[in-house]
């Protein structure tokens, strides 16, 4: 039987990115154009910066995945676009590119939710430490952790979802984010404050952590005020060890809620696999505290996986092509859609 090749489009916050997909799986090609830089001076996304730089990178990322991949128009059996959540005028830039293509090709329209492709960066073959396997099998727990999202999920079948937790206020991303601003760290934060927290001691300064006993439910907000007290009473952001050791003690604090809540979610609900996903789960702390708290197998993509790319909205595109899912030509953007 042919394969069936997908192309994913993702705009929905400050990556483009394009990628080709063969059979939900094989990624042929996976292009991301980053607006770090673009963004680095604000120390976040500037919202319009960011759809503007859409629009310029948009069709030289689509041109270059579809090179890099070998495949031409004909080759492709569908488009698959990211329509939320994520912001508005970012997430308009991919679905009208999208559906231009689609329609100019005659080819199906995928409407895919950016939390969902997330999940779906575990069924992308790649070979490095801590790979999902094919053929995964359900129930399966999702972390899913970025600058936008932290919510906890059930995933009972390919689109069958349960909502057990989530964030009451700033998404693990956001926090990481925010703290690196206060530290005055290189935006984005997360990577940043990974690197600053090395040889420091989580130990030696006490921060606080929201347990929300009984429920799968985040809060990072009084962690983030903690550390701006901390900052203030010092007069200014630490540096060399005491910098290291704030970085630390902050990332600590972050991991040990996620690790513990993830793990009882996957006990809870005897899955058969937990998947760390988004941003944060390039951040190897949360990866080997998950890893020692769960009793079942944890997989997490490689780092360019767990950040946004357009490999894992095809790879989503691809099984709701199976699931006959098609997106109509008056296809909105939804910036606070959801997943369960
Ligand atoms: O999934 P993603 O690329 O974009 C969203 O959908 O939000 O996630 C970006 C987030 C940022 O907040 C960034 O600081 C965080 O992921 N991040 C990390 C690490 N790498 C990226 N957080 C902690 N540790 C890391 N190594
Ligand atoms: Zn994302």
């Amino acid at each position: 039987m042919a394969e069936i090749r997908v192309l994913g489009i993702e705009t929905s916050c400050d990556e483009t990115a394009a990628a080709v997909v063969a059979d939900g799986r094989r990624m042929l090609s996976n292009v991301v154009a980053s607006q770090v830089e673009l963004h680095a001076r604000y120390g976040g996304v500037f919202p319009e910066l960011a759809s503007r730089a859409h629009i310029e990178a948009i069709v030289p990322v689509i041109q270059q995945a579809m090179q890099e991949a070998h495949v031409g128009w004909g080759d492709l059996d569908a488009v698959a676009v990211t329509y939320g959540p994520g912001l508005v005028g970012s997430l308009l830039v991919g679905v009208n590119v999208a559906k231009g293509l689609a329609l100019g090709r005659g080819l199906p329209l995928l409407p895919v939710n950016h939390l969902e492709a997330h999940i779906y960066a575990h069924w992308l073959e790649v070979r490095a430490e801590g790979a999902a396997p094919a053929g995964l099998s359900f129930p399966l727990v999702a972390l899913i952790v970025s600058g936008g999202h932290s919510e906890l999920l059930l995933m009972r079948d390919h689109g069958d979802y349960v909502y057990l937790g989530g964030t009451l206020d700033d998404a693990a991303g956001e926090a990481f984010d925010k703290v690196g601003r206060l530290l005055e760290l290189p935006y984005p934060g997360g990577p940043s404050i990974e690197r600053a927290a090395a040889g420091g001691d989580p130990e030696s300064i006490h921060l606080p952590r929201a347990w929300l006993e009984e429920s799968y439910d985040f809060s990072f907000s009084g962690l983030k005020t903690a550390v701006a007290r901390l900052v203030e009473q010092r007069g200014g952001p630490p540096r060399g060890k005491a910098l290291a050791d704030m970085a630390a003690a902050f990332q600590e604090a972050v991991v040990d809620v996620l690790a513990s809540k993830a793990a009882a979610a996957a006990r809870e609900h005897t899955a058969a696999a937990l998947l760390l996903c988004g941003g944060v789960s390039a951040n190897r702390r949360l990866r080997e505290l998950v890893r020692r708290r769960a009793d079942c197998p944890v997989y997490y993509p490689p780092p360019v996986l767990c950040t946004d790319n357009a490999a894992m909205t095809a790879a989503c595109g691809h099984f709701r092509l199976l699931a006959g899912a098609r997106a109509g030509w008056d296809l909105d953007v939804e910036p606070g859609l959801r997943l369960a």
